[in-house]
């Protein structure tokens, strides 16, 4: 036993640590004193029992804690990394260290922008930056520097991590692989744009060759009523100088034989014979050019188009001689249509309607020696039917289904864009009508429009 550890300073001491600091001045302590230092004395050992047992217990939670947050760290398919306030890395978990191919011992210490690329370590530098004004950096595309150096695409997510007072301690970053996703989506992206360009030209190129025929249709249509407005005009200047020679004859007084041999040397009786039905023809031609430019203006307007009377054996001959004065190979178009058939609808409507009917039969007797375009129609109570037939190959059953489908087309790349019928059937619905489309039982196809007589529709 060591000086000063004798019992009494034994005692002293326990009296002491148990808060009994009197029992020490007085000398030999009682037996109360005692009991009191025991009591005392188990109450300290309790405590200290209960001490070690919170202890343990929160031990093992914080084991507990520490494991899960190594499982959670080790089965995240995201990559983590935690930094200090500094930027540098203070761990990673697992899958950061597949993706990179160094361990956390390696990468501890380096500074974040060591596992990307060049281009992206500048966007690390600037994430954390933004980190101090905006707490958070979302979805930001960056690639990691793979085992291999190759850039990995991935969306990186940072947030800061502050400590118990609130003050920055650095960083938070997971980043979520993009890899096959983003690279198929990438794909798909650029497809669809090149789709879309290539859909644009088809467009421009489809608009281009409508206009062409359109073009082309107006002018031979404008060209033959012009023509004989201008022989007619030259004709009329011509009678017009004999008519002035000869009323400049009889002013100056000429009479007799002498008159009457310039009356037949310029002809006069015939010029005022002619003169009437030269002057009729020229405004027959100027009226036929009037209309040409108003059904234009009707095909051009985009308002709904009012409702006349019209003829149907001329509005299917001008839209047969559209098509016809622009094809190559001239077909034969045989027209079964009564002389003074009528419907009250808007003719534009019809007329496209037509033009398009007929332009598909010609594209399907393409390369037929003799192409025979056949057009009837007929009224059936309140309606009128339109048949167009062709002596093609007709429809394939398969693509009977999807021919009213816009884009459906079995024409080469630049001759249709599979719109015609598509826009037809439209049409054919918007005023008040049907299109359908049957194989004939002698072969090439009927498309066959139906329009009410009238714009009574309760009548139809
Ligand atoms: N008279 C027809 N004979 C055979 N097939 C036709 C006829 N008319 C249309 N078709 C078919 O319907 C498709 C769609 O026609 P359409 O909508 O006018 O577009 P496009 O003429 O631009 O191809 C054509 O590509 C063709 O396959
Ligand atoms: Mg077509």
């Amino acid at each position: 036993m060591k000086p000063g550890q004798g019992p009494a300073s034994q005692e002293q001491s326990l009296l002491a640590r148990a808060g009994v600091a009197h029992a020490v001045s007085i000398g030999e302590p009682s037996e109360d004193a005692w009991i009191e230092v025991i009591q005392k004395m188990d109450a300290v050992y309790a405590e200290l029992v209960q001490n070690q047992a919170d202890l343990e217990g929160k031990n093992a939670a914080l084991e507990e804690a520490q494991t899960l947050i190594s499982s959670v760290f080790s089965s995240m398919a995201d990559v983590l990394a935690v930094c200090d306030r500094l930027g540098r890395i203070q761990r990673v978990n697992s899958a950061l260290e597949r993706a990179t191919g160094l361990s956390e011992a390696e990468l501890a210490g380096q500074p974040l922008s060591a596992i990307f690329d060049t281009q992206s370590a500048d966007k690390a530098g600037q994430m954390l930056a933004r980190l101090h004004v905006d707490g958070a950096v979302a979805d930001c595309e960056m690639n990691l520097k793979d085992p291999a150096g190759v850039p990995a695409p991935f969306a990186m997510n940072c947030s800061a991590r502050f400590d118990h007072r609130g003050r920055y301690a650095g960083s938070v970053m997971v980043g979520r692989p993009l890899g096959e996703l983003r690279r198929a989506y990438k794909r798909l992206d650029k497809a669809h744009r090149e789709l879309q360009q290539a859909q644009q030209h088809l467009v421009f190129s489809e608009k281009m060759a409508a206009l062409g025929r359109l073009v082309a249709g107006v002018a031979h249509e404008l060209n033959n009523p012009i023509s004989f407005v201008f022989a007619n005009m030259h004709a009329l200047k011509k009678y017009g100088l004999r008519v002035r020679r000869y009323l400049e004859a009889v002013n100056a007084g000429m009479r007799g034989d002498e008159l009457e041999a310039l009356r037949e040397e310029l002809k006069i009786g015939r010029v005022l014979a002619d003169i009437e039905p030269l002057i009729d023809g020229t405004l027959e031609g100027a009226t036929r050019a009037s209309e040409i430019v108003q059904d234009l203006r009707r095909l051009s307007s985009t308002q709904a188009e009012p409702a006349e009377e019209f003829n149907l054996k001329r509005v299917i001959g001008t839209a047969a001689s559209w098509v016809v004065k622009t094809a190559r190979a001239k077909p034969e178009v045989a027209l079964d249509v009564p002389e003074d058939l009528t419907a009250v609808g808007p003719r534009g409507a019809v007329h496209q309607i037509l033009v398009n009917l007929i332009q598909n039969s010609l594209d399907a007797m393409a390369g037929l020696e003799a192409p025979i375009i056949e057009i009837g129609a007929a009224q059936s109570g309140e309606w009128i039917a339109i048949g167009v037939r062709d002596h093609g190959p007709g429809i394939a059953p398969e693509a009977m289904r999807k021919l009213f489908e816009p884009f459906f087309t079995t024409k080469p790349l630049g001759k249709g864009l599979g719109l015609g019928l598509y826009v037809s059937y439209g049409l054919a619905g918007d005023i008040g009508g049907q299109l359908c489309a049957s194989n004939h039982p002698e072969g090439g196809a009927v498309f066959t429009l139906c329009i009410p007589r009238t714009q009574d529709r309760d009548a139809a």
